[in-house]
């Protein structure tokens, strides 16, 4: 077949590696036909379908029995229309049926709208808009697609307006949708726990329906929203695989199935079970934004890609990609126990091994001496730490930077905010609310709230001179309901509740752009691209134990950049494991992150601070390398004994990693690199050996042979001068 004679898809968005076409079929419906590598035409060819028993036909389609929407491929699935696969979206009407016809009406381009009161992409190039219309009720459906050429990455939103006269009740907007057809695919995502965030799981696609999802009002510990299809050959380095990611924070599901001829669908949004929201005519909603990657180079390009998207088209913060401060964090050093002069001891002690920034966690205001009182009441406990102001200019005096913890949307029940304004919280009528860490929630779905935190949140930052906030966010939301809303709406409350955290998140990060926010919900309760958008850095998990650690990073790396997880040494034995590691293991698995310290120093004697002093300069050195260079998985935690990992920004190639077991009499594991110039000479610096790119990559290096279990390694591989190199 020639080139002129392939046919172009009728709609194509195309990256540099990925084309995903769709087209109108003769009923001005919407078919999905590709998403995969560029194949250079129209792949329709693949799409042919035959009589389905038990399958109807949409009414024009008349006695073709061969036309089944419970069949085709499409581009937004839509309940009412004959398909009993999951949708997309179901519009309940003002007579209470659910059905919605989307015909197509017409496509435009423009330049990218922000999406109003959602995080969202960041892009200069223009967005294909494609409008579909429910004529009986007037619906309109806009589906929005941007791409991204370079790292590979198609963004869509959807925006639902109600151009009838009757007020419609939207039950599911799903961000994303997309037919893979007949394939054979795995699905990996990311379940967990509190100090177990973001394992990982690997699954056979199956006939039927699964669900990764979460009903906490984030997207929690227990599943994060980003999963990845490939075909079971896929791996690191090579084969398809297709990532999907939601841009958003509160609750989510991503649904996958395997439907009668063993075609998959996913379908990925705000979660229906906990979601509604009535459009009153004129109305409009638009869904958060889900991305979409493809790689036909295996697991390692998908997550650069995801890695490149969100440094450059989600992180808003203007500190996104500068060098990040080394952090002592006083929370695991003291907890609730602490005086302004205990502080500062440990400031100094931090200071002199070389720390840039000092951070005072929870307990810091109101009558805070236990996790069971004082939250929401944010002013200065003068009683425990004397004047802020005096604190922190002791803090700068000794060479650092301030930091201060904060938990905006919580209340205690022993808090001057509650016995105010009881009515605050989230609490259903005539019941007792659930309590969760003894705290409760305050309803930031009421504006009145977050104007209140906002207040109180940024008097201390425009008094003070603080230079990073970390926003926590300790318990899962329960008893959804509000005050502000009548019963039909009830089930706006979790997504009103998102975009006020939202409202407020924005505000604070744009009126103050010079300070760093790192996001946490009891670790990574919460470590998703939405919270990303306003806060460049997420604390990764409150499991500090440096083996849990390397495989919680290994999870979140997946999607998120080295640069977006913090990660810190802390004392052993291990506060979440018990777990005894070296100093050394505990800053391998920590640099792997923004990097930081969370234990007291002044219990360190004289050895162990040279050590932590050495750790901080080396990390200084190399950091440039590891936040803003490529990342590359090199082991498979779960399944091999050690874990190990690469940095490589074109000069300079660090690896990393733990090796956990030693057997005895056993040879020394090599393990390969990943991602170099194959004709590049290499200079290891510690032994001054200079291996080939080819070498590294196939041959690999060899992991140390001392004795101990959790053995920490590394190497670092110094690009040479052309004239040094052989090819
Ligand atoms: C959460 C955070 C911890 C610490 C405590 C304070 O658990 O994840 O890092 O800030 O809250 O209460």
């Amino acid at each position: 077949m020639t080139n002129e004679q392939l046919n172009q898809a009728e709609f194509e968005l195309q990256t540099k590696n990925s084309s995903w076409q769709f087209k109108r079929d003769p009923y001005q419906i919407l078919q999905h036909v590709w998403y995969g590598p560029k194949t250079g035409m129209d792949m329709s060819y693949l799409q042919e379908w035959h009589d389905t028993g038990f399958s109807g036909q949409i009414s024009d389609a008349g006695n073709d029995r061969t036309y089944s929407l419970d069949t085709r491929m499409q581009e937004i699935p839509v309940e009412g229309t004959g398909d009993y696969r999951i949708n997309s979206l179901a519009i309940r009407h003002a007579d209470g049926s659910i059905a919605s016809d989307l015909r197509f009406k017409s496509a435009d381009h423009q330049a990218k709208q922000p999406l109003k009161g959602l995080p969202h992409s960041f892009s200069e190039s223009e967005n294909l808009n494609i409008t579909l219309m429910d004529e009986t009720s007037q619906l309109e459906v806009v589906l929005h697609y941007s791409t991204f050429e370079e790292c590979d990455v198609i963004a869509r939103s959807m925006t639902i307006t109600n151009k009838g006269d009757q007020p419609v009740f939207i039950e599911t907007a799903d961000s994303a949708s997309l037919d893979f057809g007949l394939q054979d695919l795995e699905m990996i995502h990311f379940y967990g726990r509190h100090n177990m965030e973001r394992e990982y799981q690997c699954v056979p696609v199956t006939n039927g329906i699964t669900e990764i999802s979460s009903k906490r009002t984030s997207s929690s510990h227990q599943h994060n929203p980003a999963v990845i299809f490939k075909n079971p050959t896929t791996t690191e380095t090579s084969g398809n695989c297709w990532g999907i990611m939601l841009m958003y924070s509160g609750s989510f599901a991503i649904r996958t199935e395997k439907d009668q001829h063993n075609q998959i669908r996913v379908s990925a949004g705000i979660n229906p079970d906990t979601f509604e929201w009535k459009l009153e005519p004129g109305q409009s909603f638009q869904t958060p934004e889900a991305i979409f990657s493809f790689s036909n180079q295996g697991l390692s390009r998908l997550s650069k890609n995801f890695h490149q998207f969100i440094r450059d088209h989600v992180m808003r913060s203007p500190l996104a990609k500068k060098n990040k401060p080394v952090l002592l964090n006083n929370w695991e050093a003291t907890y609730f126990t602490f005086t302004k002069e205990k502080l500062l001891e440990i400031a100094k002690s931090a200071a002199e091994m070389g720390i840039d920034l000092f951070v005072l966690d929870d307990g810091w205001f109101g009558k805070r001496d236990s996790d069971m009182e004082g939250l929401g009441d944010w002013d200065v406990n003068k009683e425990k730490i004397g004047d802020l102001g005096e604190l922190i200019d002791g803090i700068k005096k000794l060479g650092m930077q301030f930091g201060l913890w904060i938990e905006p949307e919580m209340v205690s029940e022993d808090s001057d905010l509650y016995r105010n304004h009881p009515d605050w919280v989230i609490q259903m009528p005539n019941r007792s609310p659930i309590r969760n860490r003894y705290q409760l929630v305050l309803d930031f779905s009421n504006p009145e709230v977050v104007d209140y935190i906002y207040e109180k949140i940024s008097a201390i930052l425009r008094a003070h001179d603080i230079s990073y906030v970390k926003w926590d966010m300790n318990r899962s939301l329960s008893d959804l309901y509000t005050k502000t809303l009548p019963a039909d709406r009830q089930k706006e409350m979790a997504h009103r509740y998102v975009l006020g955290v939202y409202d407020l998140a924005n505000r604070l990060t744009e009126e103050f752009p010079e300070i760093l926010f790192e996001a946490c919900s009891g670790g990574g309760g919460r470590f998703d691209a939405g919270m990303l958008y306003y806060m460049p850095q997420i604390w990764t998990s409150d499991d500090t134990d440096a083996k849990e650690r390397t495989k919680i990073q290994f999870g979140t790396s997946f999607f998120y950049p080295v640069s977006s997880m913090g990660a810190h040494v802390s004392a052993v034995p291990n506060h979440q494991t018990g777990r005894i590691t070296s100093l050394q293991t505990r800053a391998t698995a920590a640099m792997a992150g923004t990097f930081g310290y969370e234990l007291d120093p002044t219990s360190f004697d004289q050895e162990e601070k040279d050590l932590i002093k050495e750790q901080i300069a080396h990390f200084h050195d190399i950091q440039n390398t590891i936040l803003n260079g490529e990342y590359d998985r090199l082991s498979h935690p779960y399944k091999d004994s050690y874990s190990a990992w690469q940095f490589n920004d074109g000069k300079r190639v660090i690896v990393h990693g733990i090796r956990y077991e030693k057997r005895p009499n056993s040879l020394r594991q090599p393990i390969e690199l990943r991602n170099l110039n194959e004709d590049q000479m290499y200079k290891e610096t510690k032994s001054g050996m200079v291996f080939s790119g080819k070498a590294l990559m196939n041959g690999g290096i060899l992991l140390p042979g001392e004795l101990g279990d959790n053995y920490p390694f590394e190497f670092i591989f110094e690009a040479l001068p052309e004239k040094n190199n052989q090819n």
